[in-house]
């Protein structure tokens, strides 16, 4: 029987020469795979209390959409800046080469409410931490922060726990 990594393919060389891409769209498009994907992202969460799911763009969507609608919750989009239409607040982060920042509706979370944070890919946590801040800056709290794939070489992991982050991952791949 295929695992979740089974599903995911890799393509050498992109977008970069020397990075392996971790493809997840053969995960995606695939009707087991998604399932058991989203069923298996969510089952360390059984019994505990989320008031709300919170994805991170772009593939952090698909999977957070599909969770929360599970959960019968409801989604909260984390965008890239400029994306969203209402008040936001806004937190940057850095990428390989510069910066980047995500916003998110100022309005999102109530105060206390306990979201599950949601992504494809852990690489050194800068994403998912920027997330983290904006969902605390609004007094949420995060209660789990659920991927697909974790890339133990980067850091991501360590970063969020040192935050006092519960870190889920499906699989992992060694090298970036
Ligand atoms: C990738 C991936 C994660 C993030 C992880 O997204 O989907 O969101 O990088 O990297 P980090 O842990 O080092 O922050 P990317 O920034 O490529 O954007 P996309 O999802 O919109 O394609
Ligand atoms: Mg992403």
């Amino acid at each position: 029987m295929k695992t979740v990594k089974d599903y995911i393919r890799t393509i050498p060389d992109f977008p970069h020469k020397g990075i392996m891409f971790r493809d997840v769209t053969t995960l995606f498009s695939d009707p087991r795979g998604f399932r058991i994907a989203v069923d298996q992202l969510l089952h360390p969460y059984t019994g505990t209390d989320i008031d709300r799911v919170a994805g991170l763009e772009a593939r952090g969507f698909i999977l957070g959409g599909a969770i929360a609608h599970q959960l019968s919750q409801g989604f909260v989009p984390i965008r890239k800046k400029g994306k969203l239409p209402g008040r936001t607040i806004e937190q940057s982060y850095s990428l390989e080469y510069g910066e980047a920042t995500m916003e998110v509706h100022d309005d999102a979370f109530q105060p206390g409410e306990r979201v599950l944070l949601v992504d494809d890919l852990l690489a050194t946590g800068g994403t998912a931490e920027a997330g983290i801040k904006l969902i605390e800056r609004l007094g949420a709290q995060v209660v789990g922060c659920a991927f697909v794939i974790d890339l133990p070489e980067l850091g991501g992991r360590k970063r969020l726990e040192a935050l006092g982050m519960d870190v889920h991952a499906l699989c992992s791949f060694e090298g970036a």
